[in-house]
């Protein structure tokens, strides 16, 4: 090629914005990757892939302006030259995740927020955390609004991930204010799409997983609690716009519609058109009966909304899981394993 060419990237690469995106190659933060890029963004993905996986990432490999690191944010992160933007998604997000690696769970929300705090410090770069509706616990008060301090139980199995966003807030908020960094905090709520792992024990996933399979959907307990569900895309959106807001304090990110589980599993096997059923089992503990995000705030002060109805995103999603071999649609890790999430 060129001397041209070459001259022309090197320009490139060095006047466009640079965002670290840590989590990389999980679901979400694979979707932010691919969105970065799309803004004209230079990309540096990191992740330990110890929930991720590269595939949600391999299409970007070939880009000048995409590079990856493999490695783990509770250890010192360094990265040189400029950095204008940081997303730290780096966490086991599925209760079946972080039950099997509570210790590693802490770590990430809470070193490794310190990490990327420290990163942004020295590069005085905006920084975008993301929280979590788990930080509501088992809520009181629904809708939830940012304001509501939450129903958690610190030392339940549940509370590894619960408390480690707790504190990840806390150390955010405690930059901003000490440091003056520019911070930002999504709670993100229950959000669903194409490249979430099949048998990562969310509800999503397991229903369609089981209704491909050919085999009876698993509610657990009466099917009455409740769920609200956002698709990628609009998450997306929202995460966007939250860090090119001014607007420091957390903000839900989610979709208020809310469904039963009951109602959500007959949906599925209607879209499906599998000839399944519903099959009954306990609830397991701390399984929360109700989540709604209140986001009259992301509506006010981002002027964002959902704007993908359920019934389209699932078809999306079903669509994808259709693609898969038998080999990844039986897998077994988590198969019996799953909850309501
Ligand atoms: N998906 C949701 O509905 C949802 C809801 C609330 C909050 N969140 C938050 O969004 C973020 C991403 O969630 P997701 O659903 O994409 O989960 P995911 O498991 O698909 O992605 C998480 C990624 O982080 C990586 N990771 C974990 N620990 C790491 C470490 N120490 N160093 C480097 N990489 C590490 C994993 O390998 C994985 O690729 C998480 O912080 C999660 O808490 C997600």
């Amino acid at each position: 090629m060129s001397i041209i060419f070459y001259l022309v990237l090197w320009y490139n690469l060095n006047v466009m914005q640079n965002v670290l995106i840590t989590g990389a190659a999980g679901f979400l933060g694979s979707h932010l990757c691919d969105r970065f890029i799309k803004e004209g963004f230079r990309v540096i993905g990191m992740d330990n892939l110890i929930t991720g996986d590269m595939k949600n990432i391999e299409h970007l490999f070939p880009l000048p302006q995409f590079e990856f690191y493999h490695h783990d944010v509770t250890k010192f992160v360094h990265i040189p030259g400029k950095l204008d933007y940081i997303l730290h998604f780096a966490s086991p997000a599925s209760p079946i995740d972080y039950l099997k690696i509570p210790i590693q769970t802490l770590k990430v929300g809470s070193l490794g927020t310190h990490n990327l705090l420290g990163l942004a410090k020295e590069k005085n770069a905006r920084i975008l955390i993301a929280s979590t509706s788990e930080v509501y616990g088992d809520p009181l008060l629904h809708p939830q609004s940012e304001d509501y301090y939450g129903n958690v139980n610190t030392i339940g199995p549940r509370g590894v991930y619960d408390e480690a966003k707790r504190f990840m807030e806390a150390i955010t908020m405690a930059y901003h204010r000490f440091h003056g960094l520019e911070t930002r905090i999504v709670r993100i709520f229950n959000t669903y799409g194409p490249r979430m792992r099949l048998n990562d024990g969310r509800v999503i996933p397991a229903f369609i997983g089981q209704a491909l399979r050919g085999e009876d959907l698993t509610v657990f307990g009466d099917g009455l609690q409740t769920r609200s569900f956002c698709y990628i895309d609009d998450q997306i959106n929202g995460i966007y716009k939250l860090l090119m807001s001014e607007y420091s304090e957390p903000i839900n990110i989610g979709n208020p519609e809310e469904i039963t589980i009951k109602s959500f599993a007959q949906e599925i096997i209607e879209q499906t058109q599998k000839k399944v059923k519903i099959k009954y089992l306990p609830l397991p503990e701390g399984d929360p009966m109700k989540r709604k995000p209140d986001i009259s705030k992301a509506k006010e002060i981002l002027n964002w909304l959902p704007e993908i109805d359920r019934k389209k995103g699932i078809e999306k999603t079903i669509e994808y899981f259709k693609d898969f071999s038998d080999e990844r649609l039986y897998q077994s890790d988590h198969r019996n394993f799953y909850a309501n999430q």
